[in-house]
């Protein structure tokens, strides 16, 4: 079959020099997760109180349904980090210089674009390193990137935040900045969250850049709505897990003897997620030999979402010596970004 070269492939064969995608590998032994696909499910549904591992919201379908979630009228959240992203990107990019950009969970990419659009305007060389632990995503959300941003190169990696900030090689830019946007940080316990900022500091040098966007601390009646909005689509993205591990693990989770429960705990200051059993009942996961009983109103808990207090964060911060240069939020002071730097 013979076809003259269209834009289209000249365009993808440009892409294609322009993208680099690398498995990054545990440089240990494997973890037991990893030998033992399931054994998070196991632990978390045979502890009290019950709990499931987040990374099963993100199924196909679970990706699909955060997108929507993104966009709801009560999920304030990825509207506002967009809005302040919007006004001082220009500011980022001035400050940090030409850099590479790595981003811990980059999902669909949208508001990396607002940066990227920044440094093509300013000038300043830009490498964009997203790392998430879907190759398909990443692969087909680079492949988009490329075609829209002509000199932009792409360098991900798969894997886990962990691994990346353990793995990544030199900065092939004389700046590395590290983003971690969306408020990820909040799913984090405090434990969680020390560990993970000392992993950043770690794989900062001296004068080097960490990008983080928060959620704050505001009225729990706002909180509650975010996470459980008028449409339901939050309560399906909860619910979609069951789902997920029905069909990873052979289960037999029945999706309407569950209810989606988000509630803001006030003295944490935290959302937490739960999936409630609306009544006694018994599931099995057969693929990994597992029987559970539920009393009727017991609940797992899927997801904690905490809420910041922009003070407390900027000490935190400083106690690791990522210095917050600038801090800004929007005009009713829901969310933040922070542009830190490694001391
Ligand atoms: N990082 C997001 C947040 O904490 C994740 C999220 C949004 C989420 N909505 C959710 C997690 C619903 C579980 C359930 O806001």
């Amino acid at each position: 079959m013979s076809t003259s070269p269209s834009i289209d492939q000249s365009k993808l064969r440009s892409v294609e020099h322009r993208l680099r995608l690398e498995h990054l590998v545990s440089p240990t032994e494997p973890s037991d997760d990893e030998l033992h696909p399931g054994s998070d499910v196991v632990r978390g549904l045979t502890q009290t109180p019950k709990t499931l591992p987040a990374r099963y919201f993100y199924d196909d379908r679970g990706s699909e349904l955060f997108e929507l979630i993104c966009e709801l009228p009560e999920y304030y959240l990825t509207r506002t980090e967009t809005e302040i992203l919007q006004q001082y990107a220009g500011a980022i990019a001035e400050i940090t210089g030409a850099c590479e950009l790595i981003e811990l969970g980059s999902g669909s990419s949208t508001k990396t674009r607002i940066l990227l659009d920044a440094y093509q305007d300013s000038g300043q060389e830009l490498i964009y390193c997203p790392i998430d632990i879907s190759a398909g995503i990443l692969e087909s959300s680079a492949e988009r990137l490329l075609l829209d941003y002509p000199d932009l190169h792409i360098h991900g990696f798969i894997g886990t935040y962990e691994l990346a900030l353990q793995k990544l090689p030199d900065s092939e830019l004389p700046t590395r900045v590290i983003g971690f946007i969306g408020s990820t940080l909040g799913n984090l316990n405090p434990q969680a969250c020390d560990l993970f900022l000392q992993q950043i500091t770690d794989a900062l040098k001296p004068g080097e850049y960490f990008l983080l966007g928060i959620d704050l601390h505001k009225a729990k009646a706002q909180l509650e709505a975010a996470y459980n909005d008028s449409q339901g689509i939050t309560a399906e993205f909860n619910l979609n897990m069951l789902r997920h591990l029905n069909r990873r693990f052979d289960g037999d989770f029945d999706l309407t003897q569950f209810e989606h429960v988000a509630v803001y705990n006030e003295a944490q200051r935290q959302v937490e997620m739960h999936l409630k059993s609306l009544r006694s009942q018994t599931i099995h996961l057969k693929a990994l030999d597992l029987t559970v009983e539920f009393e009727a109103g017991e609940t797992i808990l899927s997801e904690i979402s905490r809420k910041f207090d922009l003070d407390k964060m900027q000490h935190l911060l400083e106690s690791k010596g990522l210095m917050p240069i600038r801090v800004w939020t929007d005009q009713n002071q829901w969310f933040s970004v922070l542009l830190c730097q490694l001391k």
